[in-house]
C-alpha cells in the first residue's frame, strides 16, 4: 500500500513537471504573442522583413526573384533537353485486366500462348515457364501434357552413361530457340532477343509498351537511314531495332476462330506475357478484394474500440497551478 502511494506521488510529480514544460512551450508560441497586449521581450534581436531598411528589402527581393528565375530556367532547360531524346512513349491502353478488381482474360492468354509458340518462340526463349504452369490457366492438364510431348528433351545419363532424348513432360520448361546467347546473336545480326518471361515487368510501360512496339513499325522519317538489319520503330529507345516486324494481319489462324488481325495478335500475346510475368495477378486482386471487405468490418470496430479506450485519456485536462 505504501509503495503504491509513493509511486502515485512520484507520478504526480512527473505530471506537474510535464505540465509546467507544456505551459512554457505554449507561452512562446506565435498565437500567445499575437494575442497578448504586451509583446514578450526577446533576448535575441527581433528580425522580420518589415523592420528592414529599404535598401535591404530591395536586395533580398532581388535575390529571391533571381533564385526563383534561375530555378525555373534550369527546369525548362532540363525538360527541353529531355524532349530532344525524341522518344515516343506508349499510350495507356484499356486492358480488360487493367481495373483494380479485374482478372486476366484467360481466353486471351490461351491465344497469346499460341502466338508465342507459333511466332515469337522462333527467336525468344521463356525459360522460367514450364508446361505445368499452363495447367488450369489456359489449358487443361491433358492439353498441356500433349503440348509438352511435342518437344524433345535431352535427359540422362542412362545406365550406360549415354544422354538420351525423350518426349517432354509437364515439369519441363519451354524449349529455347538457341543453345547460347552467342548463337542467338549470330542468327540475329548481333542483336540478342531477350527472354520474354518477365519482359512486361522489365520494360517501362509494361504491356502498353510491348503492344506499341509490336504494332508501331513504320517507315523512317525523311533523312533517317538505318543500318542493314535494323528496322524503324518509334517506340524503341533509339528507334532502330534489330527485330524485324514479327506480326501482321492473318499471321496465324487461331484455334478458337478469333479473327487474327494484327492488333488482336499483339493484344493476345501481351496478355499472355503479362500473365507470364505475374502469374499471381488474379490471386493478388482476389486477396485485395477480401482484404477490403475484411477491413470494412474490422476498421469501424477498431475505431470504436479506440475511441472507447482513449476517451478517458483524451478528455483529461492537466492544469498547472503555480505555487503561491
Ligand atoms: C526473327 C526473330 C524474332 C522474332 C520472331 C521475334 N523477335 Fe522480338 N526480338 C528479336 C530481336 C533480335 C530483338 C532484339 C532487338 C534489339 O535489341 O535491337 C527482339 C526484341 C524484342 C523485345 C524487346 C524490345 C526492347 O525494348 O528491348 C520484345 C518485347 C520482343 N522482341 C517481343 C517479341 C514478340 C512478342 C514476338 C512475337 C510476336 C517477337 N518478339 C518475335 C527477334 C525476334
Amino acid at each position: 500500500m505504501r509503495m503504491r502511494t509513493a509511486r502515485a506521488i512520484q507520478l504526480v510529480g512527473v505530471g506537474a513537471e510535464m505540465a509546467a514544460l507544456r505551459l512554457c512551450v505554449w507561452r512562446s508560441t506565435g498565437r500567445a504573442l499575437l494575442h497578448s497586449k504586451h509583446p514578450a521581450q526577446f533576448s535575441r534581436a527581433n528580425i522580420s522583413f518589415a523592420s528592414l531598411s529599404k535598401g535591404r528589402k530591395a536586395a533580398i527581393s532581388t535575390l529571391g526573384v533571381l533564385t526563383a528565375g534561375g530555378a525555373g530556367l534550369a527546369l525548362i532547360l532540363h525538360q527541353s533537353v529531355k524532349a530532344s531524346e525524341l522518344e515516343l512513349h506508349a499510350p495507356s491502353y484499356p486492358w480488360s485486366h487493367g481495373g483494380m478488381l479485374s482478372a486476366l482474360d484467360h481466353a486471351s492468354i490461351r491465344r497469346g500462348y499460341q502466338v508465342y509458340k507459333q511466332v515469337c518462340s522462333a527467336c525468344h526463349s521463356m525459360e522460367y515457364l514450364a508446361f505445368r504452369n499452363l495447367v488450369g490457366v489456359s489449358h487443361t492438364e491433358d492439353e498441356a501434357k500433349a503440348l509438352a510431348e511435342e518437344i524433345e528433351v535431352v535427359d540422362g545419363p542412362d545406365e550406360t552413361g549415354e544422354m538420351f532424348t525423350r518426349p517432354g513432360k509437364l515439369s519441363d520448361y519451354f524449349p529455347k530457340p538457341y543453345a547460347s546467347p552467342e548463337a542467338a546473336r549470330a542468327a540475329n545480326n548481333g542483336a540478342l532477343p531477350p527472354d520474354l518471361s518477365y519482359i512486361v515487368n522489365a520494360r517501362h510501360g509494361g504491356e502498353d509498351y510491348v503492344f506499341s512496339l509490336l504494332t508501331g513499325y513504320c517507315d523512317p522519317p525523311a533523312g533517317v537511314s538505318l543500318r542493314e538489319g535494323l528496322y524503324y520503330n518509334p517506340y524503341f529507345p533509339g528507334q532502330a531495332i534489330g527485330m524485324a516486324p514479327p506480326i501482321y494481319n492473318e499471321i496465324l489462324e487461331y484455334d478458337d476462330g478469333t479473327p487474327a488481325t494484327m492488333s488482336q495478335v499483339a493484344k493476345d500475346v501481351c496478355t499472355f506475357l503479362r500473365w507470364a510475368a505475374e502469374p499471381e495477378h488474379d490471386q493478388r486482386k482476389k486477396m485485395g478484394l477480401k482484404l477490403l471487405m475484411g477491413s470494412a468490418i474490422i476498421l469501424p470496430l477498431v475505431y470504436y474500440l479506440k475511441r472507447h479506450r482513449w476517451s478517458v485519456l483524451k478528455s483529461r485536462k492537466i492544469a498547472y497551478r503555480p505555487p503561491k
